[in-house]
């Protein structure tokens, strides 16, 4: 099954990044092209029937899968990027972090009035990350069409706090 593949290749790193935490690094999966290539296609038969009509990566690990996803689906893919990061006028919104504080951007003019947008991120963690996306999805009249992770951390129980944005909330292993 693949949930029980990722989670084998899945490495994790103890207290990093600092004492305490332990540190999913899905690294390996990129390592195995065919793991890649299998993780990509079982998202896009997720979403193929959905109406997505872009998928929204955050920087960075968001990025990874985001853009093959998108590429698979054949839409649209748009970065969130940390702060000072984007080249042209932005819309920002700062958020708390697992580990610190954070502030995200997205291009003023990358989604279009009703698109239905798919948030990816690698890891769900407390929420904060995802919400921020999904927060400027919504500052642009675009809609949550849902959430995409690989892992989900169920103990920080993330995905309550994006339920009120969408509730096709979705990881590949928990
Ligand atoms: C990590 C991870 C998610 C986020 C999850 O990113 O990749 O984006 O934290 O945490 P949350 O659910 O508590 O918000 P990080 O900010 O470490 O940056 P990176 O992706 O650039 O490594
Ligand atoms: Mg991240």
């Amino acid at each position: 099954m693949l949930a029980e593949t990722i989670k084998q290749v899945i490495r994790d790193v103890p207290d990093f990044p600092k004492p305490g935490i332990i540190f999913k690094d899905i690294t390996p999966i990129l390592l195995d092209a065919e793991l890649t290539r299998k993780i990509v296609n079982d998202m896009a038969e997720n979403y193929k029937d959905k109406c997505i009509d872009a998928i929204v990566g955050i920087e960075s690990r968001g990025f990874w899968f985001g853009i093959m996803l998108a590429n698979k689906l054949d839409i649209p893919f748009i970065p969130i990027r940390k702060k000072g990061k984007l080249p042209y006028k932005t819309m920002s919104y700062k958020y708390d972090l697992e580990y610190g504080t954070a502030e995200v951007e997205i291009h003023e003019d990358a989604l279009q009035d009703n698109w239905n947008v798919l948030i990816h991120d690698d890891l769900l963690a407390t929420g904060g990350t995802a919400i921020a996306a999904a927060e400027l999805i919504k500052m642009q009249n675009a809609n949550v069409a849902g959430f995409s992770f690989v892992v989900e951390l169920d103990f920080l129980e993330g995905s309550k706090s994006l339920s009120k944005y969408s509730e096709n909330i979705s990881s590949l292993v928990h």
